[in-house]
């Protein structure tokens, strides 16, 4: 495992679409176990592959709750429902936070690294971290939807 560098706002390649991953293979296992040393060790609650620089549809996440790490490969939102409005931020933007509405509840299916298509729901911050990750496949980033920016007095 290793700690990889995470790109930061203003590289192209955070708007970029990433590809399905069609098949978990050593690469996809390695990039799975670096970036969950990475956002470790950068203390964030969710990474994309694009913020490593890999144009994948991996995303991990981890909202310290019950599920711990949770992996998910060619994530696919199926459902959402309700709304909350809460203080959001990016590994990728350091040190800026803002508020971003966001569903109350998402259901995600995914694959996980054994190739298992499982579906997740999540509620609060869960749903919120992966409305942020998956839109971060797409090349979106939380800034386009924040309402309101936090001043350095509020962080
Ligand atoms: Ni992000």
């Amino acid at each position: 495992m290793a700690v990889r560098n995470i790109v930061k706002v203003g590289d192209s390649i955070l708007t970029k679409k990433c590809r399905p991953v069609e098949k978990i293979d050593d690469r996809i296992l390695t990039l799975l176990d670096d970036m969950a040393e990475t956002l470790e060790k950068a203390e964030g609650a969710g990474l994309a592959a694009p913020q490593v620089g890999v144009l994948r549809r991996v995303v991990i996440i981890n909202v310290g709750d019950e599920n711990g790490l949770i992996e998910l490969i060619n994530p696919e939102i199926i459902s959402s429902s309700g709304e909350q409005t809460d203080v959001e931020g990016c590994l990728s933007y350091p040190g800026q936070f803002g508020e971003v509405t966001r569903p109350n509840v998402v259901t995600v299916r995914a694959a996980d690294r054994y190739g298992n298509i499982r579906e997740i729901t999540g509620e609060g911050l869960l749903a919120r971290a992966i409305c942020h990750e998956c839109d971060h496949l797409d090349g979106k980033m939380f800034m386009e939807l924040v309402t309101r920016w936090l001043d350095s007095e509020e962080q």
